[in-house]
């Protein structure tokens, strides 16, 4: 076990953000979980699991021991009637799975082609996009548990999944260490092509092919397109994706809000709830484009804060904060941060 100290964090974190961690230990398999766990001064610190370092804002040095998480692999473990199970190590890059699995012959995670990010974090803020989460792919994970050091396997429900939520934001927060992610994609395969943007695709598609049914790969491309067009990429402008949850409400206070705002972009919840959209929202109070110190709203969509070069933690919460106590002045709704803040 490779034990590094004074590690700086700036290139660990998508946003950039400058942090020093005092101690970080790479994790390769579970053994190496164990190895931690039975030293004797690092077994009895607290620690703080990393990933691709695509949802966190750091906001200051790391006294925790830091535990990057790079554990390798790729099969296909089953081949069902029904589906494909597919076991990715947790440090495998999100995105490099989904290319994959789909050059393989296993569709399934094309409408979540593109989110940065590691496969061990992507169930733990059920990561989503264009109709399809985390959870509607998911089979099982592998965690050892840091206290006692014992891997277990997790299914759908014990992982507790919600929006951008799992149980591993929740009770298990910082208490394992997921190594093992394993993904279902069903058979047959079947397009998921519900989102707005991605059935302006599919028209423009039978502008030329009246009758044509998209291929996985075409699903693909436009997702890969439609993400390059709004969203910035992190290896070139550091973010961490959406900040905000779009909010859940109740009709009547989507109701209220429509009375005084009637073009607000919602959509009603199979519970009977109404999602609002918070990038909507943002930029209604005229925040998109706007920079505070080194830390900016993205010029193409208002949900996603940028480092516009040297940006600090604290700027970024500084500009979070200013654009909640807007939204809220607005239209009386709390936006509530989705990135772990540390
Ligand atoms: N909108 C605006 N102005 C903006 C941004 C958005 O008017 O500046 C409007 C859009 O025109 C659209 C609506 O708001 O009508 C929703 O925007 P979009 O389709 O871009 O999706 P979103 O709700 O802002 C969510 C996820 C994204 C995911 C997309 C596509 C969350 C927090 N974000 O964004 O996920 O890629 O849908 O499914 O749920 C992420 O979590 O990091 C992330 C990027």
């Amino acid at each position: 076990m490779h034990i590094e100290s004074g590690v700086g964090l700036r290139t660990y974190n998508t946003f950039g953000l400058p942090a020093v961690a005092h101690t970080l230990v790479r994790i390769e398999s579970d053994a190496d979980v164990r190895g931690v766990l039975d030293h004797p001064t690092l077994g009895p610190a607290p620690k703080f699991v990393l990933g691709g370092g695509s949802n966190i804002i750091l906001t200051r040095d790391m006294p925790q021991v830091v535990l990057k998480v790079e554990v390798k692999g790729l099969r296909l473990v089953e081949e069902r009637a029904d589906a494909w199970i597919v076991e990715a190590g947790a440090g495998e890059s999100w995105h490099d799975v989904v290319m994959w699995t789909l050059a393989q012959g296993y569709p399934g995670l094309e409408n979540l082609a593109l989110i940065p990010g590691t496969v061990g974090a992507s169930p733990v803020q059920n990561i989503g996009a264009y109709g399809v989460e985390l959870q509607d792919r998911f089979e099982s994970l592998d965690a050892v548990d840091l206290r006692t050091g014992v891997t277990s396997t997790l299914n759908t429900r014990q992982c507790e999944f919600g929006y951008r939520d799992s149980v591993f934001k929740q009770s298990l927060a910082g208490r394992v260490v997921i190594t093992r992610v394993r993904l279902r994609m069903p058979r047959p395969w079947r397009p998921v092509l519900g989102y707005l943007e991605l059935e302006r695709k599919l028209a423009e598609l039978r502008l030329t092919e009246p009758q044509a049914q998209p291929s996985a790969q075409q699903i693909t491309d436009w997702v890969i397109a439609i993400r390059r067009a709004k969203l910035p990429d992190p290896a070139r402008i550091g973010n961490a994706g959406s900040f905000f949850k779009n909010p859940v409400v109740t009709p009547e206070q989507c109701r209220d809000i429509i009375g005084r705002d009637p073009e607000i972009v919602h959509y009603p919840m199979p519970d009977g709830s109404v999602k609002l959209a918070a990038g909507w929202m943002i930029d209604a109070c005229g925040w998109k484009g706007k920079t505070v110190g080194q830390a900016g709203v993205y010029e193409k969509q208002a949900l996603v804060l940028v480092n516009r070069g040297e940006a600090i933690g604290s700027e970024v919460m500084t500009l979070a904060r200013a654009i909640q106590e807007s939204v809220y002045g607005r239209f009386g709704i709390r936006l509530e941060t989705e990135p772990v803040i540390v």
